[in-house]
């Protein structure tokens, strides 16, 4: 026969192991789910990267970077708007210093990616491994998920990224009269030059 306290106790032993059971299939629930999104976002981006690239490339091959312009000025933005319709988040590019001062500036966990990338690239971390994914809570209590890929200067990128005497005069030209405010320029390859950032809302 068990006593009263026997009882008692071997029942809160019970529930205590039940608890921690369903903790812990909470937790790995949580986990599966964030490396979902996480998986599903890394493709999203580099997809649209590589899209972004290889127009890039030939429009610079077809017409040069005068040409190319176009591509950055308009397919950038249609690409990240038809991507991010498609799956249901926010996509878009941000800069470390930026041209376009409306999508191109950083928010704050924007900024706080950039910075985790500059530091990786200082340490000698390969571009393609990097990647910054949060989860945060809103203040009005809703969830909202956070990722982000660094955006490294290669050779073809001075042409419009470069030292001054890397862009031709068309081109300069042209990047004035689009934005008077371009920030986006002196970075040499192997430089952050940026990130692809998407968010979307957990329900
Ligand atoms: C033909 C000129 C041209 C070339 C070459 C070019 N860019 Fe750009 N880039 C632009 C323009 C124009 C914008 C502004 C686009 C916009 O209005 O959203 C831009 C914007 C960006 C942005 C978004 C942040 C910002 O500053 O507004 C990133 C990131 C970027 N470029 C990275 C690159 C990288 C990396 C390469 C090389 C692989 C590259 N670019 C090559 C013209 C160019």
């Amino acid at each position: 026969m068990l006593t009263n306290k026997q009882t008692h106790q071997k029942i809160t032993m019970k529930h205590a192991l039940t608890f921690s059971a369903l903790c812990l299939w909470g937790l790995s629930a949580v986990q599966a789910q964030d490396n979902d999104m996480i998986g599903q976002s890394r493709t999203i981006s580099q997809s649209m990267l590589k899209e972004l690239g290889q127009k890039l490339q030939s429009a610079m091959a077809d017409g040069g970077a005068v040409n190319a312009i176009g591509v950055c000025n308009m397919q950038a933005p249609e690409i990240a708007g038809r991507v991010s319709a498609q799956n249901q988040v926010k996509l878009s590019r941000v800069g470390t210093r930026a041209r376009n001062p409306v999508m191109g500036v950083p928010n704050d966990w924007q900024a706080k990616a950039l910075a985790q990338f500059d530091a990786g690239l200082a340490r000698g971390d390969k571009p393609a491994d990097m990647e910054f994914s949060e989860t945060v809570v809103k203040s009005d209590g809703s969830k909202e998920f956070h990722f982000a890929k660094p955006i490294v200067m290669q050779p073809m990128c001075v042409a419009c990224h470069g030292s001054p005497e890397q862009i031709s005069p068309e081109v300069k030209a042209k990047l004035t009269d689009l934005y008077p405010n371009d920030k986006a320029v002196n970075y040499q390859p192997g430089q952050l030059r940026g990130a692809v950032v998407l968010s979307r809302s957990i329900p």
